[in-house]
Parts: C-alpha cells; structure tokens; sequence
C-alpha cells in the first residue's frame, strides 16, 4: 500500500473521530481523570476517540502497530505503526475553545521520533473544519490545497509558536526561554494545540515552531505536514526533533531559531 493510501485512511478515520469529538463536546464535557499533574487531563471523550480509531485502525489495517497517548502500545508484525492522539488539546476542548484536533501519523520503524520515517498523516480541527494531510513526498495539503511554508522570513518579524508541558518546574524553565526570545522575533504565540500548531507552520499561519516534552503523539502527524510543506524539522545541536526539544521552520528561520535556542540551553529542559 503506498503512502498515499495509508494518507487517505488516516484523514477518514480523523474525520470520523473528530466528528465523534465534537459531538461529545456539543453534550458537554467533564474531566474524567487527571494524569502526570492536576492540570493533566483527560475526558471520556479523549478514551472514546482512541477506542473509535483503534477499532478503524484494526478494521483497515490488521497487522499494524498502534501508538495512543491513552492506550498505549500494540505491536503489529508489518514494521508500519498509527500514532494517535485522540485530542490534542484537550484543555481547549475543556473549555470550549476550537483549537483541539484529532492528530493520526503512520510511522515506519520503532515508534520514537528519533529514528522512526514519517509515512503519513492527518489532523482534523473538527470546531474549525481543518484537514491537513500529507504523505512521504506527497506534498501538505489543507484540504484539497497544496500549502508550503512562508519563505525568507525575517527572523526579526517572525510569529513563533509553542508550548509548555504539564509539569510546573518544566513551565518556569520554558517561559523564561520565552522571555528571552520574545525580544528577537515579531512575537510568541501559545495556542494548544501542538498538532495543530505544527501544521500551522506548514500552512504559513505561523513562521516557525518550537516545543520542549512533545510526545510522539504530539508531532507524529504534524511533523510530517510541516516538512513535506517545506519546513525543517529538527532538534537543536543537527539531532532529529524528539521530546528535548521540535523545531520547526523554514531552513534560514530554523537556523536563527537554532543558534538562539542553543545559546539559551533550551534543548537542556528536561535534563
Ligand atoms: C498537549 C498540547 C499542548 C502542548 C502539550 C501537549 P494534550 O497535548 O499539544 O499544546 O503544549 O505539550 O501535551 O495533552 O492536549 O493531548
Ligand atoms: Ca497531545
Ligand atoms: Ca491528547
């Protein structure tokens, strides 16, 4: 099966599990338990989406491997594994606001981000009725659009995004990089949704994107949208984008971003 096709069953079964989502968050929302910290949520709707996509994934694709942040690991016998995310940005889906998405990447390799090869994927916002998808040197689409990344940006008029993690002492360590950065660039945007803001970066709604603590969840889908929209994506130091540290942007705007994160020791975080 080409990557194309792993492409198309990724985007139906996000848009099958993002309607679902939706539709639970239009019956309200509750948290159902909390994880790594008090702030660490996740809903019924959160175990719903994954058990909807797990079932779709098994249905379509029998001897895959699957990787959800709620389930955990099955290992499949076909080398090929679905990395899922049932909501990302369940925060936001907490309260109502739209940038929660579904995100699904197919990985061929051990399912972590420092050796895996992106194969395809999908991210559904169902609350803004976004479909990105991409497969391995099929382009980005939004859509049916092509989308590319914004090219020779100025660093100094940059819009950057990123994110923080659940766990406090990680967030102090984050914001002060924030603090630092902030002064070198047009500003920071803090948005949500890590899926979502990767793809961003591909759709040229952001210029670049940097996250510390990604899981593999997180930027399975979105990395792959990014880069084949012509972004680079990377760790700090020419290692591959992992939890210490996912950057993103176009080659001349990641390497700005690179040598100041470098300087700031943000790929030290979680050391
Ligand atoms: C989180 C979101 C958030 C990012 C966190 C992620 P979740 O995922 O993507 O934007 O800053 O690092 O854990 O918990 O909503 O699936
Ligand atoms: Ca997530
Ligand atoms: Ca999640």
């Amino acid at each position: 099966m080409s990557a194309h096709d792993l492409q198309d069953i990724a985007r139906d079964i996000a848009a099958r599990a993002g309607e679902l989502v939706r539709d639970r968050r239009r019956e309200g929302v509750s948290v159902a338990a909390t994880k790594s910290s008090p702030e660490d949520i996740v809903t019924a709707a959160d175990r719903e989406s994954e058990q909807l996509i797990r079932d779709l994934i098994v249905r379509a694709r029998p001897h895959d491997g699957i990787l959800g942040e709620e389930g955990g690991g099955t290992a499949g016998s076909s080398g090929i594994t679905w990395v899922v995310d049932p909501i990302d940005g369940t925060v936001n889906y907490l309260y109502g606001l739209p940038d929660y998405a579904v995100s699904i990447g197919v990985v061929e390799g051990d399912p972590d981000p420092a050796t895996w090869s992106p194969l395809a994927a999908a991210v559904y916002a169902p609350a803004r009725d976004l479909m990105y998808t991409a497969s391995q040197g099929g382009g980005a689409f939004r859509g049916t659009k092509q989308i590319h990344v914004n090219t020779a940006v100025n660093p100094r008029v940059a819009l950057v995004g990123t994110g923080f993690g659940y766990d406090p002492e990680r967030r102090v360590r984050q914001a002060a990089i924030v603090t630092e950065l902030i002064a070198e660039v047009r500003d920071i945007r803090r948005m949500g949704s890590a899926a979502i803001d990767l793809c961003r970066v591909g759709d040229g709604c952001l210029d670049g994107f940097f996250g510390v603590g990604l899981n593999p969840w997180d930027m399975a889908a979105g990395a792959l949208v990014a880069s084949e929209a012509g972004a680079r994506v990377g760790g700090l130091r020419g290692a591959p984008a992992t939890a210490s540290m996912t950057l993103l942007a176009e080659p001349r705007l990641f390497a700005f971003l690179e040598a100041k994160l470098e300087g700031l020791g943000a790929d030290r975080i979680l050391d």
